[in-house]
């Protein structure tokens, strides 16, 4: 060999090297490629192309994003292992409806720090294997049917700052080792099904700045330790499952900014907590959670709370005067409480809700909707009985049956006129009918959505196809509270017809169709039904149920429909507007008599009127 080919030979043998160097720096190691098609396999994500290396940041293994709506990323790190490989180390396939299972393969992408699977329609459990995942810091599973229970593993996951599982439909008790999670910083399991009490472990969770709970089936009492959460953002217990009353103790967090508990369970009571250093919350949503005692003098240290809702609490006494100048509030709920006297002069610009309380500002008046502020029913003992000061209705000739169409035009169904009710409705609502002898209250904001105003009668988001279809395009919903109120009707018994489809949940296989809506019904104050999902009970969405009630009772020529959100169901599927009560359309009728046949009264009074006559004769 001479020295010439010699030479040639070590350039390219020494070119070589350096491209294979240069060029497998980008490739991503074969074992994670393996690992990538049997991960998109199980995950039924079918268009990763693998004739394009996975690590190239190109479709289809990176698109550009649509904010809120998709996302499409896989991302990874040459240097991380330091063996001239790219290793994966995020994964976000959101908003794409993917049909599959979660995937054990998973663990075999070792130096993965973030995976984002939210908003598909993927069922199954959570692999155990996941726990050998201890880079991860994100894992995000939220909105898909997910089912089982939080593997003990996962809290292996040392790493993890941010759990997300709201939305789906996983049980079981939550495992004690998530409470060593020593960087955990948001926990959302919101709308599951999760069972038994909080860990007691989870006092040590002092890193969190978001625990969001709610709707889920949990036990115990709202645990003390919360007070220890000094860093605690933002914490929401609407519909739990836990029991009241609220510890004192969150008069501590001072870097709340969003506090929302609903619905405690349990009879015991307590005053509300000390609030007054609480000063960056912008959301203070206390609703039916066990408070009793009066209301706090002073709110105004809270400078940019915006939402205040105390509403079906047992608070007593008047409204401090004060409550008319916090400038940054924007809603005030004190719906359902029992307080007494005189109201403030609230401003223009704030929705003021003040119905089922015991105010003697509309004793005599006959106001029940002032500027912005309801006034409707001054008491809940008043609204069953009658008398209610709203109805600025003469009742010369009480009615027999009462035909409303919720949120639609006048219609006409099986020989029966419905009325129009299309009247826009809002955050603090009441409206008379034009004929004067029926009402609605609304009450509660959309909290998150962005297009408040147009959601409180939503029409159906695809074709509907039912029998008497026109009762259900149309509908009236409400975020909290939503009541119909019959006058004028002839007291004795009643038929209720409630009329119900669920129009804002699509029927097909995207993610929103996992959506839930589930409300309470109360006829004439009395609980009727609790956790009413109109379609579970119609046989999916779309179709109609209607609800009958038999032997309603009307004493005082008023009838009481009130439907409430006791903060079960999805709050966000398909959008941030869909959930509380939604109803379609009303008929009552009276079973004492069938109409157009004379009442046994009237018959004896005829039969006496002929006695009568024929005696004269
Ligand atoms: C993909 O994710 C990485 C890591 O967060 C990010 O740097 C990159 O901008 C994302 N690409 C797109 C197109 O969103
Ligand atoms: C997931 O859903 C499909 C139908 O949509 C079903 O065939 C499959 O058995 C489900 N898988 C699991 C693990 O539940
Ligand atoms: C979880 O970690 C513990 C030690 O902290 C270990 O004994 C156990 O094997 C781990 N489990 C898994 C599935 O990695
Ligand atoms: C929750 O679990 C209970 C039984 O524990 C079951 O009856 C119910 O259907 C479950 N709910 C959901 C939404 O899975
Ligand atoms: C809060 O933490 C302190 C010290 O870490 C502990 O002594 C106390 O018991 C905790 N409080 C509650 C209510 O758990
Ligand atoms: C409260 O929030 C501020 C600003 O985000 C932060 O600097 C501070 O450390 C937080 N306090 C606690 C106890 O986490
Ligand atoms: C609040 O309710 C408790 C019972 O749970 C009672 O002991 C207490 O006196 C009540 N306080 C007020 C102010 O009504
Ligand atoms: C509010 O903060 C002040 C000053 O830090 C403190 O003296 C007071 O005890 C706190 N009040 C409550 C109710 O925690
Ligand atoms: C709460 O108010 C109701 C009346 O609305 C009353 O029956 C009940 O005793 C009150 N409970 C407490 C603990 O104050
Ligand atoms: C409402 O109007 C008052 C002036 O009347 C103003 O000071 C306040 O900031 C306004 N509030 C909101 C929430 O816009
Ligand atoms: C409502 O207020 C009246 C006085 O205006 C009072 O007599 C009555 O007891 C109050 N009712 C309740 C339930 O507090
Ligand atoms: C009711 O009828 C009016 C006029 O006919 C129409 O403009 C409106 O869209 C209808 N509203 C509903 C909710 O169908």
């Amino acid at each position: 060999m001479n020295t010439l080919s010699q030479f040639l030979f070590l350039s390219l043998t020494f070119i070589w090297f350096i491209s294979l160097t240069a060029f497998a720096a980008t490739k991503i190691h074969p074992d994670e490629r393996k690992a990538l098609e049997d991960i998109g396999k199980s995950l039924g994500k079918k268009d990763w192309n693998f004739d394009i290396d996975p690590c190239s940041n190109k479709p289809n293994w990176v698109t550009p994003p649509i904010p809120k709506v998709l996302d499409n990323n896989v991302t990874c790190d040459c240097s991380v292992a330091g063996d001239n490989f790219c290793h994966v180390i995020w994964i976000s396939l959101k908003g794409q409806n993917l049909q599959g299972t979660l995937p054990p393969e998973l663990s075999r992408l070792r130096y993965l720090q973030m995976i984002d699977l939210a908003r598909n329609n993927l069922n199954g459990t959570i692999p155990k294997e996941w726990g050998s995942l201890t880079n991860i810091r994100k894992l995000a599973l939220l909105s898909n049917r997910l089912t089982g229970s939080i593997p003990v593993e996962i809290a292996n996951i040392s790493h993890l700052q941010e759990l997300e599982l709201y939305n789906n439909q996983f049980s079981g008790n939550l495992p004690p080792g998530l409470g060593h999670l020593t960087q955990i910083r948001t926990m959302r399991l919101s709308s599951n099904n999760f069972t038994g009490e909080l860990p007691v472990t989870f006092a040590k969770l002092t890193t969190l700045t978001e625990f969001r709970i709610e709707d889920n089936q949990f036990s115990g009492k709202i645990p003390d330790y919360i007070q220890n959460w000094t860093s605690i953002n933002k914490i929401m217990i609407q519909g739990s499952g836990l029991s009241g009353p609220i510890p004192s103790g969150i008069s501590l967090l001072r870097n709340l900014s969003d506090l929302r508990i609903s619905d405690l369970k349990g009879s015991e009571y307590a005053p509300l907590p000390q609030l007054k250093n609480l000063t960056l919350l912008n959301n203070l949503i206390l609703r039916n959670s066990n408070i009793n005692g009066t209301l706090p003098e002073n709110l105004k240290t809270l400078k940019s709370l915006k939402i205040l809702d105390l509403s079906f609490n047992n608070f007593s006494g008047t409204i401090p005067k004060t409550y008319a100048d916090m400038n940054s509030v924007k809603y005030i709920f004190l719906t359902g409480n029992l307080l007494t006297g005189p109201v403030p002069a609230w401003k223009k610009n704030v929705s003021v809700d003040l119905s089922y309380n015991n105010f003697s500002i509309s004793q005599g008046s006959q106001i029940c909707q002032d500027e912005n502020v309801n006034l409707f029913s001054t008491s809940w003992a008043r609204n069953d009985i009658g008398n209610s000061s709203c109805l600025s209705f003469e009742c010369p000739k009480p009615s027999s049956s009462l035909y409303i169409n919720c949120g639609g035009n006048q219609t006409r169904v099986n020989g029966k006129s419905y009325d129009g009710d299309s009247d826009s409705s809002g955050p603090a609502r009441f409206h008379t009918s034009p004929t004067g002898n029926w009402s609605f209250s609304t009450t509660g904001v959309f909290i998150e959505s962005d297009n408040l105003g147009e959601t409180y009668s939503p029409k159906n988001i695809s074709k509907l196809t039912m029998e008497d279809s026109e009762l259900y395009t149309n509908a009236r919903v409400s975020p909290i509270s939503l009541t119909y109120y019959g006058f004028c009707l002839a007291n004795g018994s009643y038929t209720v017809n409630l009329h119900f489809a669920e129009i804002m949940i699509p029927d097909d296989q995207t993610y929103g169709s996992n959506g839930r809506r589930i409300f309470d019904i109360y006829l004439q104050g009395s609980a009727v039904q609790k956790d009413f999902n109109i379609a579970k009970e119609a046989g999916g969405v779309g179709k109609k149920i209607i609800k009958q009630f038999n032997d309603v009772v009307v004493t005082s020529n008023t009838l009481e429909i009130r439907l409430y959100w006791a903060g079960k169901g999805t709050q966000s599927l398909p959008n941030k507007s869909v959930y509380g009560p939604l109803i379609s359309a009303i008929s009552v009728e009276s079973s004492d008599s069938a109409p157009g046949i004379i009442s046994a009264g009237a018959a004896v009074g005829i039969v006496v009127a002929a006695t009568i006559i024929m005696l004269s004769f």
